[in-house]
């Protein structure tokens, strides 16, 4: 007989768009039922008798309101067959549901960095949850990286005994590109951050007001999501140093636009410690860190010498290295760390775990 899951897609974005096009042309001997496809924060597919929706044309099927959290479970849970939640938006109140979600045996598989970077104690919740006997499962790849495999790898190691001495990374597909650009091995290179910062925002790599990106947020949040996986219990992204790229006088200027205009203002000082790097034969990143040997945990801006794997890193790419008593020499895994598709089949390889694990 062949084995089903029930399919609950929530968020038909960048991500979301990607991943049901991806499960539409899935070739898999589960039969993956999509029950419920909220195709925005106000509409939803779905019907009481839990009618497979129709992936090819979901952008134009009749709709209903998106149902409540509470309403959502009670639909889901009414079924028979097991259910994986898809969470493909950034919403914080569907994330502060995981624990919920989770204890009523429906299984997770998400990109939203929101319930895994807050505070500790959801993150216990989380996990205790799961653990415990009927708990759904939780999958998270894309939270860190997109589609790279990074958590996956990371949670096997420590799980059959390794001990991770640090992990070190550039987690920010647009400070990434920021920083390959403007901090390079070529001496005669002249080019201006606030420059980069506008050509990245023209090129769309960056959140519609930069200073998003700038103030490391995000990088603290994927850091916080790898510390614990390691077992560094870190309390909150706001719990231990995060270097803020955005000169103090900018932080409360009013839009993107007046930040962008002001910007140049401020460079001769990164300008200073990018020379100060050449000169040394080094490059600036911005980069996160889990440092066990000296209990330390930080988003700030590090100097890398030329032959280092960080110095080369290319476009909008994504590093870790994990250096780690069964890896001295540091195992290294890079690639695209933003864009749809990756992170969509990020999301999607995680779905199919759970379904081999819980259909029926
Ligand atoms: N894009 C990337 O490269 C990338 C990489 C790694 C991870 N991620 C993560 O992937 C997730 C999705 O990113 P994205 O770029 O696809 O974002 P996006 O384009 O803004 O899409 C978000 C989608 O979620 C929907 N949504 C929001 N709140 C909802 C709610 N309460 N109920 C139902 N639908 C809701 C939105 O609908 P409305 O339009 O109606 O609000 C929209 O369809 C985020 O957590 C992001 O951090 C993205």
């Amino acid at each position: 007989m062949v084995k089903s899951v029930n399919v609950a897609i929530i968020g038909s974005g960048v991500v979301g768009s990607a991943f049901i096009n991806q499960l539409k042309n899935l070739k898999s001997s589960i039969n993956f039922n999509v029950v419920y496809l909220a195709r925005s924060s106000k509409e939803a597919i779905f019907s009481n008798d839990y009618k497979p929706v129709d992936l090819s044309n979901y952008k134009t099927s009749p709709a209903q309101a998106v149902l409540p959290l509470g309403d959502l479970i009670k639909f889901l849970t009414g079924a028979s067959r097991p259910t994986i939640l898809i969470d493909n938006t950034s919403n914080g109140d569907i994330a502060a549901y995981y624990p919920t979600f989770i204890k009523q045996g429906i299984s997770i598989a998400t990109p939203n960095k929101k319930a895994f970077s807050s505070d500790l104690k959801t993150w216990n919740e989380i996990f205790e949850s799961s653990e415990a006997p009927n708990g759904g499962l939780v999958y998270h790849e894309a939270t860190v990286g997109a589609g790279l495999p990074i958590i996956g790898p990371l949670a096997d190691l420590v799980s059959t005994g390794d001990k991770v001495e640090k992990i070190e990374g550039i987690f920010s597909g647009t400070l990434s590109y920021i920083f390959n650009e403007f901090s390079t091995t070529d001496a005669g290179s002249n080019t201006k951050f606030s420059d980069v910062v506008k050509v990245a925002k023209e090129l769309g790599y960056t959140e519609p007001d930069p200073r998003d990106d700038l103030n490391g947020l995000d990088v603290a949040r994927k850091v916080t999501i790898l510390a614990r996986i390691a077992g560094f219990e870190v309390e909150s992204p706001t719990s231990f140093p995060v270097e803020s790229l955005i000169p103090k006088a900018l932080e409360s200027v009013e839009s993107a636009d007046e930040f962008l205009s002001k910007l140049p203002d401020y460079d001769a000082d990164i300008q200073k410690i990018k020379e100060e790097a050449l000169a040394e034969n080094k490059v600036l990143r911005f980069v996160g860190q889990v440092d066990f040997k000296n209990n330390k945990v930080s988003v700030e801006i590090g100097k890398y010498g030329f032959d280092h794997p960080f110095a080369s890193l290319k476009g909008s790419d994504n590093v870790v290295s994990i250096k780690s008593e069964r890896y001295p020499n540091p195992l290294v895994i890079q690639g695209a760390g933003a864009g749809a598709e990756v992170t969509a089949h990020g999301v999607l390889a995680d779905a199919l775990k759970i379904a081999q694990r819980i259909a029926n």
